[in-house]
């Protein structure tokens, strides 16, 4: 039985078989999730937000432990959840990315300010 998993905000799409993680499927997708321990739950860098948790196979303890609660705001870890069927899946943006568009975002805003003045 296949899984689809869509990854937010890139909107890219795959499909995979049911119980791949969901950082499988990223990597099958062409979305970059960071990882630092190799998918074992131990870096929590793969924190990723789903819309909707019914698309996964139920959490396991492992990832319920890690996650420490944070499961109840849609947190999931990308190497423990495993798909089930359609699932939406939100990827934050890489904190240096974030960081650069943010100082983007002020430079250009400042432009504009000076513009009317
Ligand atoms: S990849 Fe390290 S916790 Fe998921």
């Amino acid at each position: 039985m296949e899984a689809e998993v869509t990854f937010l905000p890139s909107g890219s799409s795959v499909k995979v078989r049911r119980g791949t993680s969901l950082l499988d499927a990223a990597r099958k997708a062409g979305v970059h999730i960071p990882t630092r321990c190799g998918g074992k739950a131990g870096c929590f860098m793969c924190k990723i937000k789903v819309s909707d948790d019914r698309g996964l196979l139920p959490m396991g303890d492992v990832e319920r432990r890690k996650l420490a609660g944070m499961q109840e705001q849609s947190f999931r870890l990308a190497c423990q959840a495993r798909a089930a069927g359609k699932v939406e899946v939100h990827v934050p943006m890489d904190p240096l990315r974030a960081a650069v568009q943010k100082q983007l975002e002020l430079a250009r805003k400042k432009e504009n300010d000076d513009k009317l003045w």
